[in-house]
């Protein structure tokens, strides 16, 4: 069952959205070599709870953490651990804030250090395939839509597409439907409408598609071991016009010139 929002709803998930938008570009300032994901998950907390809102993710389904790291190899839902960032790794945030019973979703794969050409391409091309596929996502189209285009892009670069994991409707809960898959056919899955809310989210391997759960039962890692790289945006379509209700902004500007 698909909720579609109000525009005062929207309004809400905007908040929400900002917020978990701040979030990370406080935990952006903490990003370098020798800081434990622990040390991260802290600062993500506290900001989110000085902020009047609710850390979702943190015992949601038994999940331990405020963040999701992916470091490496790991796709999503890592634990907080005491791992100490090193350099030349990347290590994908993802976050989740409840704000005034709305959530925003969103996530940032962050470079530490100085990190290989080849992983700083395998960045690049995940986040630019998540605004192929926001472009994709239009009022009147489909969510296939929106799935070929993260698939065609990263594929024709030679990287490949995380088929376990999707993106998927938010609102008053984290996932609602529908599913956004990054991967399928133009023309397929529920219509695009106005009111709809949904996080876009590709997960892209350098290797291939493959991936493993660990036993923690949550920790989702490449079989290859090999790099993937996480971008996520939460969006609405209101008035015919899709809206980006998160932002990289405060991100990017912590970053300065080591932006991806
Ligand atoms: N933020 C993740 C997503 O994009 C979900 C986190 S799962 C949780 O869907 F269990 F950690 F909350
Ligand atoms: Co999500």
């Amino acid at each position: 069952m698909i909720y579609l929002k109000t525009p005062e709803e929207i309004e809400k998930m905007q908040r929400a959205c900002d917020l978990v938008s701040r979030t990370l570009g406080e935990v952006a300032k903490h990003v370098a070599p020798g800081v434990t994901t622990h040390k991260l998950d802290s600062v993500a907390r506290e900001f989110i709870m000085d902020n009047g809102g609710k850390p979702a993710c943190l015992g949601y389904g038994g999940f331990p953490g405020t963040l999701c790291i992916e470091v490496n190899e790991t796709v999503v839902h890592g634990f907080p651990s005491n791992y100490a960032l090193r350099e030349g790794d990347i290590v994908g945030l993802d976050c989740v804030v409840e704000l005034d019973g709305y959530n925003g979703d969103q996530c940032y794969t962050f470079p530490v250090g100085e990190i290989a050409p080849e992983v700083m391409a395998l960045c690049q091309t995940t986040k630019e395939s998540l605004y192929r596929g926001i472009a994709a996502c239009k009022e009147g189209k489909r969510i296939g839509d929106i799935s070929n285009a993260i698939q065609t892009f990263c594929e024709q670069r030679g990287y490949t597409v995380v088929r376990e994991m999707c993106g998927h409707g938010i609102g008053r809960k984290m996932h609602e439907d529908p599913e956004v898959p990054n991967y399928g056919r133009r023309g397929i899955g529920p219509l695009i409408k106005n009111g709809m809310c949904i996080a876009i989210e590709p997960m892209i391997n350098l290797g291939s598609k493959n991936i493993v759960i660990e036993r923690d039962g949550w920790t989702c890692r490449t079989r290859d071991r090999k790099p993937s790289a996480h971008y996520e945006h939460t969006v609405a379509i209101l008035d015919n016009t899709t809206r980006i209700l998160t932002t990289f902004d405060y991100i990017e500007e912590v970053l300065g010139d080591r932006f991806i």
